[in-house]
């Protein structure tokens, strides 16, 4: 399974491509302007400034909601940098964008899914990834995960190359379940990779070595 950082902050971004395990970036419109980043030319260079500290994916979105706008905007968000995957929200126009893109040899995330027709048509559409967004689901009393196992059961029946993109991910534990239902990537905040490392027989066990090792070396 695949690890990209569900960020815009270029810290986090650095700290997670440090670590040596990460594959790629998904950033959307909110996270964008969580860290300020405003007007045509300073999104684009950030976009740039993304792919330029990690060798994977990026996710950039468009905004526009039309069919004509988001062809637009995608050919000039896939221009900036062939690591760009443009993320393309799963809307009739965005169906429609997002096989014109697949047709014109541009690579897109089908985002904002939440259900399994969704993830159909994205996958007929020949998209690179889909995007399941389990948090959001969690937080209306539907089972996220769940979404995710059919998701990865109808795509591997009909093999579509589509790559299962678990979005929405809010703990660490998200991240095992994802893998357990048979995600291809997980799209995770940083706080989550990080809660991967942690075991309290990890931090036990070390010091008993340490300590084991001082009483006989000083
Ligand atoms: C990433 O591609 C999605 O835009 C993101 O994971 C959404 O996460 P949220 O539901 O926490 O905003």
């Amino acid at each position: 399974m695949k690890f990209f950082i569900d960020t815009a902050n270029l810290d986090q971004i650095r700290e997670a491509n440090d670590l040596g395990v990460l594959d790629g970036v998904t950033t959307n419109p909110s996270l964008m302007a969580k860290e300020n980043i405003r007007g045509a030319e300073n999104i684009k260079k950030h976009y740039v400034d993304i792919c330029n500290i990690v060798k994977g994916d990026v996710s950039a979105e468009v905004i526009a909601t039309d069919y004509e706008g988001m062809i637009r905007e995608g050919k000039e968000l896939a221009a900036l940098h062939p690591q760009i995957v443009v993320k393309v929200p799963c809307t009739k126009d965005g169906i429609k964008a997002i096989k014109y893109f697949t047709d014109n040899g541009i690579r897109t995330n089908c985002t904002l899914v939440f259900s399994v027709g969704q993830a159909l048509l994205a996958a007929k559409a020949g998209a690179t990834y889909v995007s399941p967004f389990i948090g959001r689901l969690d937080d209306v009393s539907t089972d996220g995960v769940e979404l995710i196992r059919k998701i990865v059961d109808v795509y591997n029946y009909y093999e579509f190359s589509t790559q299962v993109l678990a979005a929405s991910i809010r703990h660490t534990m998200h991240i095992i379940q994802c893998l357990e239902a048979g995600a291809d990537v997980a799209t995770c905040p940083l706080s989550a990779i990080l809660g991967l490392l942690n075991h309290p027989l990890t931090d036990i066990g070390l010091q008993k070595f340490l300590d084991d090792y001082k009483k006989v070396n000083g």
